[in-house]
């Protein structure tokens, strides 16, 4: 059997408000994801033995049970039952720490290569809560393009793709951990607040209406280094948002690159209908 490979985009989130905390320590949140064409390109293999190997061309991830990827192949092994050694390999490209959903897209490229190997793939319920249990960004990249989400961000509602719109990425030289963000929000930073609702973003299509990110201010708490990618953009005269939990900053178009330390990538919106595509 020929490996598959599978190409796993990385994400923005173009709106992201933080609704209230959830009993179980998780926060609420209502967020609009995007996939972009800057991806990672990730092989899956299945060969004779036992057991997972994952390799990485960057050696500042870990290949064992560290690296999300190798735990959605361990996962998705149980569940399926298939007997034998699955080979992964994962070639970075998406900057780590950046809020970008690297590891989440890589561990759903897995899910998405081994479901292509498998004689009897999982079903779309079973592999929806897989996912969801990696981790809460993981079931976005199962569906790729432009799409509404609520609860964890497990929640999803497909929004009609976006034209494929140049966009600027500038990163920090520093990442910036999730869990310290979310813990760093201020009560009202924290909500609650309502949902708008997946029918407000259908009916307004310009995304530069969207942006915002309720994480921002706690993660300028956690990492300082942020608002240095902030001010060039700002000075760009671009719409702007920062991505995730940070530290990567999003702008509509293209701009020149962001003087060092900070680092950039042009890059466009990848929609739905070209989620694998190798471009
Ligand atoms: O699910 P994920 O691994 O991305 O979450 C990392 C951490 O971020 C969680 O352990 C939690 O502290 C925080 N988080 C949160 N609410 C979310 C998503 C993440 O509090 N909706």
């Amino acid at each position: 059997m020929a490996p598959y490979v599978v190409i796993a985009p990385a994400k923005v989130n173009l709106f992201l408000e933080v609704l209230g905390r959830r009993d179980d320590g998780f926060h609420a949140l209502e967020t609009v994801f995007q996939t972009l064409a800057l991806h990672d390109t990730v092989t899956v293999d299945h060969a004779p033995g036992d057991g997972i190997t994952l390799h990485c061309d960057d050696p500042s991830l870990p290949v064992d049970a560290g690296n999300l990827a190798w735990r959605a192949a361990a996962a998705w092994q149980r569940l399926a039952g298939l007997p034998g050694r699955l080979a992964i390999t994962l070639t970075k490209r998406i900057p780590v720490g950046a809020g970008l959903g690297g590891g989440s897209s890589d561990a759903a490229a897995v899910l998405r290569g081994l479901q292509r190997l498998a004689p009897k793939p999982l079903t779309d319920a079973v592999l929806a809560g897989l996912a969801s249990e990696l981790g809460s960004d993981v079931p976005f990249f199962l569906l790729g393009g432009c799409a509404h989400a609520t609860g964890r961000g497990e929640v999803l509602t497909a929004l009609a793709d976006l034209p494929p719109l140049p966009v600027t990425v500038v990163q920090p030289a520093v990442g910036c951990p999730t869990p310290a963000v979310f813990a760093a929000l201020s009560d009202v930073e924290r909500g609650p607040r309502p949902a708008r609702g997946a029918a407000w973003w259908s009916d307004r299509r310009d995304p530069a209406a969207w942006l915002h990110n309720r994480l921002t201010a706690a993660a300028l708490r956690v990492q300082p280094a942020i608002a240095e990618a902030l001010a060039w953009l700002a000075a760009q005269h671009v719409p702007l948002v920062m991505t995730g939990s940070g530290s990567a900053c999003l702008a509509l178009g293209h701009l020149p690159d962001a003087p060092p330390p900070l680092r950039t990538w042009r890059t466009t919106l990848r929609p739905r209908t070209r989620l694998d595509a190798a471009d």
